[in-house]
């Protein structure tokens, strides 16, 4: 059971190099799992009762409960991770090198995507408006790290990157310079003059693997936050006959402050439930009650205690790693756990035989922010931030435990299903 998980997680990661990837993929589970796709036309409004709607590189799914709408149980996760972005115009040559040009997305680890065999993957929208996705995940670009021995302090000195000069990524040597839109046009089987606009990134090519003599551990690019895009929509589709109407809202753009057209900040969420609402047959004011008495899991990894650095962590709030999902907590507002949503939320790991944990950072360290405020200030729903607990948040190849992925995974069920 928990290797099927596993493996199926694994699956996603590496099938998902970008937001629009992991929405592809999400979308095809769902429909073999009895989702309709309601995207492109008004079957939403014709009251079917499983399905989502896909927006770029976000995603919302429902599923209607057997009792009357007055309340929403709602996921939120985040589809997008730091990484490295493909210019518009990115080829140039310099020393023998065919270069790609990278706009940093985020705030990636810089470091950890030195040194590493990288594949491209993307999408390209066409002269007919259709949007293509490509993906090569065989390595084909490289940023790699300047020689000890021409950087003589890098040890004690830390690694110090301009970040417009350090991370151009090669492709190729030799007399003939390739060009990007051409090789993505190859790799879409159409013709460069095809191509109007593409949005493309790098990606650690290595897939996800399991680690750990004791095989405790996954090791993955994009952990943050596939692995609770995974979890949630897992809980959705594994939770077949709710009483109270279940949503998973998966959104891009998370990692710049999720103002954007599909970001959380954006009003995908809140039309989406109203449409939801209406095709139900409430009206405004039942539905602005059935907010009132809604919650909501914003469900983002979270950071373990790490073994090397112990101080960084206040000991009473560090979570473990295999020791079960950590409710982020912020007095500031930065994550938006309230009393009543910890509760709710801790109830749910109680019924589904799950431990959970407490993150609140140091007085001294600044905190991070997730969708969980965002939703709440949005929409006025009570909102719980909680996260499995992962090492290298941010860097190309992140880790977390196996055990806390599946006790997520249970912990989100119960929450939709009690
Ligand atoms: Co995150």
């Amino acid at each position: 059971m928990t290797a099927d998980l596993i493996s199926q997680v694994r699956d996603q990661l590496d099938s998902s190099p970008t937001p629009r990837h992991l929405v592809e993929f999400v979308a095809a589970r769902l429909t073999a799992a009895g989702f309709t796709d309601c995207t492109n036309d008004d079957s939403l409004e014709n009251n079917i009762k499983n399905g989502f709607i896909e927006r770029a590189g976000s995603i919302i799914a429902w599923r209607i409960g057997s009792e009357i709408i007055n309340q929403f149980r709602i996921i939120g996760a985040h589809t997008d991770s730091p990484c490295l972005k493909i210019k518009p115009r990115p080829d140039e040559t310099r020393v023998g090198w065919h270069l790609l040009q990278v706009e940093i997305y985020g705030g990636p680890l810089l470091n950890s995507w030195l040194d590493r065999d990288l594949g491209i993957a993307g999408h390209a929208v066409l002269r007919d408006g259709t949007v293509k996705l490509f993906s090569e995940s065989t390595p084909i670009a490289r940023i790699s790290q300047l020689a000890i021995h021409l950087d003589r302090e890098v040890n004690e000195r830390g690694l110090i990157l301009d970040k417009q000069l350090h991370l151009s990524a090669a492709w190729a040597t030799g007399e003939k310079s390739p060009d990007f839109v051409r090789w993505a046009a190859s790799k879409l089987q159409i013709q460069p003059e095809q191509i109007l606009s593409f949005e493309a990134q790098l990606f650690d090519s290595a897939p996800a693997q399991i680690l750990g003599v004791d095989q405790s551990l996954l090791a993955s690019g994009r952990l943050d936050n596939q692995a609770s895009c995974w979890a949630a929509i897992s809980a959705l589709i594994d939770s077949p006959s709710p009483k109270i109407t279940n949503v998973v809202a998966l959104f891009d753009h998370e990692e710049v402050g999720s103002s954007s057209a599909t970001g959380a900040a954006g009003p995908l969420l809140e039309h989406t439930l109203e449409r939801i609402a209406a095709a139900g047959g409430l009206s405004r004011v039942e539905y602005l009650r059935a907010l009132n008495k809604s919650s909501c899991v914003s469900a983002d990894n979270a950071h373990a205690v790490h073994h090397n650095y112990p101080d960084r962590h206040d000991s009473l709030h560090a979570p473990i790693i295999n020791h079960g999902p950590a409710l982020k907590i912020n007095s500031n507002q930065r994550y938006a756990t309230s009393s009543s949503s910890a509760a709710i939320f801790i109830r749910a790991c109680e019924a589904a035989n799950v431990g959970h944990q407490m993150f609140v950072s140091k007085n001294n360290m600044p905190c991070g922010t997730t969708i969980g405020p965002i939703t709440a200030t949005r929409l006025g729903i009570d909102t719980v931030d909680v996260g499995i607990p992962q090492l290298s948040m941010h860097s190309a190849r992140e880790v977390c435990g196996i055990d806390d992925l599946i006790s997520m995974h249970k912990a989100l069920t119960s929450y939709f299903l009690n």
